[in-house]
């Protein structure tokens, strides 16, 4: 089949060169010249592991090209995927739909055959009615189907995702989009990949309420984690004895410093505006904004009070700000919030992030980047770890306690066992722990 992408940005990208290793000729336009010179040199646009290697095998096979125009791109195709951006729109916390709106103005104009415009980003419900509202406007002669595919890949581990999904979600109107999109998942099918075609709108709502979920199951662990603290219980071993229970499983049960990245604090504000729209107010999902933002910066005073509840003049150093292992992507890292917490109070902060330094310089002021996890520590007042990178969870804590001023560990991941970091003649603080 001939697939084309519009959008090289991570979703994009990801399902470009996967559909391309499943087979399939793929064309990824971008409008950004730059962008797609680089991806053409082998450069990716993200950190994403295994995406370079990917690329480039595909490129040589010659089952994936590149480029900025987007009627070349579209041309012979049976299914266009649009996956460009929608931030929240500045102000109102809307998704921003005038991308996805302008790519199927395009896609409509330059098709050569009849095919199916598909939606991968994420999108509100009725944006696929708009879409084909669009469609009918701009090329009434033309045969065009419209389908909701939403993605559930986690960054870190996209590629991954894709190639193993735990379903795969298409939503569309009629057997003839329908026959098509069950073509270009043909190959996941086989990799018994359970293909769940659904109504358009249903699609829509279920990527909203399924990261809409998930962020609830983590903001509920969260103050979980607060109330085991105050109360002597340890939240890994609740977290643990409540996952076991088949009908709450295991998975999102980690408390930690807040949730952030491209996805959840977006498309939880753009599901209230949903909500909000429709008069129906979704209570549970307001409390999980709140808490969560509230959360971020609290991470920051938590940190103060592991030092005394006095920081001015002193120095914190910082392991990972990524807003999450594996990514650079520091798009609302709660590690924003506790670095200005942090300069509130007059600290100096010193940080170490083994990807996302580059991301941090523009979203984060007068911080010491430095090149190597120890250097962290070297006279600082207190080490806090933020981001539960791989390289930070063997880390040698008896030289750590001999580099650090004040001996105090601040373990925003639950990455170590308090016992060890005791006897390493640490003073730790974790999430949810007998401090
Ligand atoms: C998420 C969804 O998982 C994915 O299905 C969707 O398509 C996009 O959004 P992503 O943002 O890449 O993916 O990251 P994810 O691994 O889900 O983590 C999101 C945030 O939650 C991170 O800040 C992470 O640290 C935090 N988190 C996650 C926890 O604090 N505890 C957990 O148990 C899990």
């Amino acid at each position: 089949m001939r697939i084309t992408m519009i959008g090289t940005g991570y979703v994009g990208l990801v399902s470009g060169a996967c559909f391309a290793d499943f087979g399939h000729d793929v064309c990824c336009v971008d409008l950004d010249k730059s962008k797609i010179d680089k991806i053409e040199a082998g450069i990716m646009p993200i950190f994403e592991p295994g995406l370079a290697e990917l690329v480039a095998s595909n490129v040589r096979a010659g089952r994936i090209t590149f480029t900025t125009d987007v009627v070349e791109g579209v041309k012979d195709a049976d299914a266009v995927f649009i996956a460009v951006g929608t931030p929240s729109r500045r102000g109102d916390g809307h998704a921003d739909l005038s991308y996805v709106y302008a790519a199927a103005k395009d896609v409509a104009l330059a098709v050569t055959k009849p095919c199916v415009i598909v939606t991968k980003s994420t999108v509100p419900v009725g944006t696929g009615d708009e879409i084909e509202r669009i469609v009918a406007e701009v090329a009434p002669d033309k045969q065009i189907w419209v389908a909701s595919n939403p993605e559930f890949l986690r960054e870190g581990a996209a590629i991954e995702d894709f190639k193993r999904p735990d379903r795969i979600v298409v939503g569309c109107e009629g057997p003839e989009a329908t026959k098509v999109m069950q073509d270009v998942y043909r190959p996941l099918s086989l990799n018994k990949a359970p293909l769940m075609i659904t109504a358009r709108r249903s699609a829509e709502m279920i990527k909203y309420a399924a990261n809409a979920f998930l962020a609830t199951k983590i903001t509920f662990i969260n103050e979980v984690a607060d109330l085991c603290e105050k109360a002597g219980a340890d939240v890994q071993e609740v977290a643990r004895g409540i996952g076991l229970d088949g009908r709450i499983g295991s998975k999102f049960l980690h408390a930690g410093p807040g949730y952030g990245g491209s996805c959840f604090p977006k498309d939880t504000l753009a599901l209230l505006k949903t909500a909000e729209d429709n008069d129906v107010p979704l209570r549970i999902v307001e409390a999980v904004v709140t808490v969560n933002d509230n959360r971020k910066r609290a991470m920051g005073r938590k940190v103060i009070h592991a030092m005394g509840g006095e920081v001015r003049g002193k120095t914190v150093g910082l392991l990972g700000l990524a807003f999450k292992p594996n990514t650079d992507d520091m798009r609302d890292a709660p590690s924003i919030a506790i670095v200005q917490a942090l300069q509130d109070a007059g600290a100096k902060v010193r940080a170490y992030d083994p990807e996302s330094v580059e991301q941090a310089k523009m979203v984060m002021k007068d911080v010491e980047f430095v090149a190597k996890p120890y250097d962290v520590a070297d006279g600082a007042d207190a080490l806090v770890l933020v981001t539960e990178w791989d390289a930070f969870r063997a880390l040698d804590l008896k030289r750590i306690a001999g580099m650090l001023k004040a001996p105090i560990l601040v373990d925003l991941r639950n990455v170590y066992p308090p016992a060890d970091v005791a006897a390493a003649g640490l003073q730790y603080t974790g999430i949810g722990r007998a401090q």
